[in-house]
C-alpha cells in the first residue's frame, strides 16, 4: 500500500512540475499560447510522449494551443454569475471586442473565453482580464473597461 501511495505522490508531483513548466513557457510567449516547439521541449524535459503532453495541455482551460490576443477576457459562466446577468455581459463583450467567445479579434487585441467559477461570486457577474478580476459588471461598466483597453 505504501508503495502504491508513493507512486501516486510521485505522479502528482511530476504533473504539478509539468503544469508549472507549461505556464512558464506560455507566459513567455507574447501571443499567450503553447507552440508545437514548446510542447516538444516539454515532452523531452519530462520524458513524455507528445500525446501525453497534448493531453495535459488540452485538459486545462488556462492553456491555449492557438495564438491569443493581448487581453484574454475570461467571463464566468457558472450559476451565480449566470443568474446575475453574465449572458448580456457576454453579448456586449462580443460587440465591443469584435469577436466571439472562443476566438481572438482580428486586431489581436482581445480573446474571449468562458470560465468556470472564478471564486468571486460575491462580485457576480465577474470576469478576468489577464490576471485582474473585474466584478459587479454592468453593460455600462463593460463599455468603459473595453474602451480604456482600446486606447
Ligand atoms: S459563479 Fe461566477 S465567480 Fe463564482
Amino acid at each position: 500500500m505504501k508503495y502504491e501511495a508513493g507512486i501516486q505522490q510521485e505522479r502528482a508531483e511530476k504533473r504539478s512540475r509539468i503544469i508549472e513548466y507549461l505556464h512558464k513557457v506560455q507566459d513567455q510567449n507574447p501571443q499567450q499560447y503553447l507552440t508545437e516547439d514548446k510542447l516538444k521541449a516539454c515532452a523531452e524535459e519530462f520524458n513524455l510522449t507528445m500525446a501525453e503532453v497534448y493531453g495535459i495541455a488540452g485538459y486545462y482551460s488556462m492553456f491555449s494551443l492557438k495564438p491569443r490576443g493581448k487581453y484574454i477576457i475570461r467571463l464566468c459562466k457558472s450559476s451565480v454569475c449566470h443568474m446575475m446577468g453574465a449572458e448580456s455581459i457576454g453579448d456586449k463583450l462580443e460587440d465591443l471586442c469584435n469577436t466571439i467567445f472562443g476566438e481572438t479579434s482580428q486586431d489581436e487585441l482581445f480573446t474571449l473565453e468562458f470560465a468556470e467559477c472564478l471564486g468571486h461570486c460575491e462580485k457576480a457577474p465577474s470576469m478576468m482580464i489577464n490576471k485582474e478580476v473585474h466584478g459587479h459588471l454592468t453593460v455600462e461598466k463593460i463599455e468603459e473597461i473595453i474602451e480604456n483597453l482600446k486606447k
